[in-house]
């Protein structure tokens, strides 16, 4: 696939995502992580205007002057901003405005890369990731969107994710010994993936299969949820002060569990992977069950001989710079360095991570009590 073709397919993969949506779906932030999907199709055209168009088209003229304020997320480097918490309050400009500039932008990206694809590969990949990022982070903001409507609207009525099972069972050995970490070969990585480096891991035992529906029921039942003895402190204060009594878009309605699911509200399935937890939940469980979650570093040993890519993994591996980590120059280095702090690394990829976007050194990161992405538990013994 040439740059232009993977330009256009990604783009396009990005209006597929929204072409159910109704207008008022758009415009609304139900919680401060959640974007409207408006705000991604403007943030990510954005991107390819402020660092491709802007250095690269000689008087290059911008859509609209507004729009750097109203949809750069969080580069410092590029100037003044909208406060994330005001994402929803952007009822202007409106939906079709939005394609409108999705069309500009695309019209010029098209004509620069007839003449410059091979100059400006490194930053129209490094677009085009950030747009499939976007285009999860949307699916992820859509479930948040309608699964917090009273009435709980259908996406699409073929999206059974929340069904997914495990197609493998038992435990994998890995002996102790010297591993290498992080991205090497070809092909696109993010730069939190570099300064591949050496590791040494102790032996463990590593789950082939995720916990499911069913074992986290059990653990439910077991009072999981009101016994501080299995929380880590935070995570015991996050359960006591939100009143949390199970993982995010469960009801308990007449005596049977239910969860929002893109096809609508439905009876939870026990044979499926438990899903949209917290770090905090996923490590209560863990203590609950006498195991542990691994660390990145084991996940991405084990890795070649596990089945994922399902749903994000929490590991136990705290999101840091790996050794000789270096900073891209300019306003792409704010792009993942600077949330190298109080945030947990989830490996794997999920059911609404886009084609051709994981690999085994992907280094995802949430904070401790986000559960809106398709989240899971795997378990290492202790
Ligand atoms: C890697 C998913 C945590 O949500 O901010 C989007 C992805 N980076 N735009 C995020 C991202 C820049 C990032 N996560
Ligand atoms: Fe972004």
């Amino acid at each position: 696939m040439s740059i232009s073709e993977h330009y256009t397919s990604v783009r396009n993969h990005t209006e597929k995502i929204c072409s159910t949506l109704q207008t008022e779906d758009f415009v609304v932030q139900p919680a401060i992580f959640v974007s409207p999907p408006k705000w991604h199709l403007a943030h990510t055209t954005w991107f390819f205007e402020q660092f491709i168009l802007k250095e690269h088209v000689p008087d290059y003229e911008v859509f609209d002057a507004d729009f750097c304020f109203l949809f750069n997320s969080y580069y410092n480097t590029v100037g003044k901003r909208v406060f994330r918490a005001d994402r929803g309050n952007i009822t202007r400009p409106g939906v079709q405005q939005v394609y409108e500039y999705r069309a500009y932008v695309d019209m010029h990206m098209n004509l620069l890369l007839q003449m410059k694809s091979e100059e400006l590969k490194e930053l129209v990949e490094l677009g085009l990731h950030h747009e499939q990022q976007h285009q999860e982070l949307l699916l992820t903001d859509i479930k948040y969107i309608l699964g917090h409507n009273p009435i709980f609207p259908v996406y699409d009525e073929m999206i059974h994710w929340e069904n997914q099972e495990n197609s493998d069972s038992g435990f994998l050995k890995i002996s102790e010994g010297l591993y290498e970490i992080g991205h090497t070969g070809d092909g696109f990585s993010f730069d939190n993936e570099h300064g591949r480096h050496k590791v040494f891991l102790a032996e463990f035992e590593i789950s082939k299969s995720l916990v499911t529906n069913r074992e986290y029921l059990e653990f439910i039942t077991a009072g999981g949820y009101t016994n501080f003895k299995y929380w880590l402190d935070e995570g015991w204060a996050w359960v006591t002060e939100n009143q949390i009594k199970a993982p995010l878009y469960w009801h308990h309605i007449e005596n049977e569990w239910y969860h929002y699911t893109l096809s609508g509200l439905e009876t939870v399935h026990p044979d499926a992977y438990v899903t949209h937890i917290s770090y905090f939940e996923a490590a209560a469980f863990a203590e609950w069950k006498n195991m542990r979650l691994p660390t990145e570093f084991e996940w991405e040993i084990a890795a070649d001989q596990l089945d994922w890519g399902k749903r994000w993994e929490w590991t136990n591996s705290a999101y840091l710079p790996y050794p000789n980590f270096k900073k891209p120059e300019g306003a792409i280095g704010e792009y993942n360095g600077k949330f190298m702090i109080n945030q947990m690394v989830l490996r794997g990829a999920s059911c609404a991570t886009s084609p051709l976007h994981s690999r085994k050194t992907y280094r995802n990161f949430f904070h401790t009590d986000e559960r809106w992405q398709f989240t899971a538990i795997r378990l290492v013994k202790i």
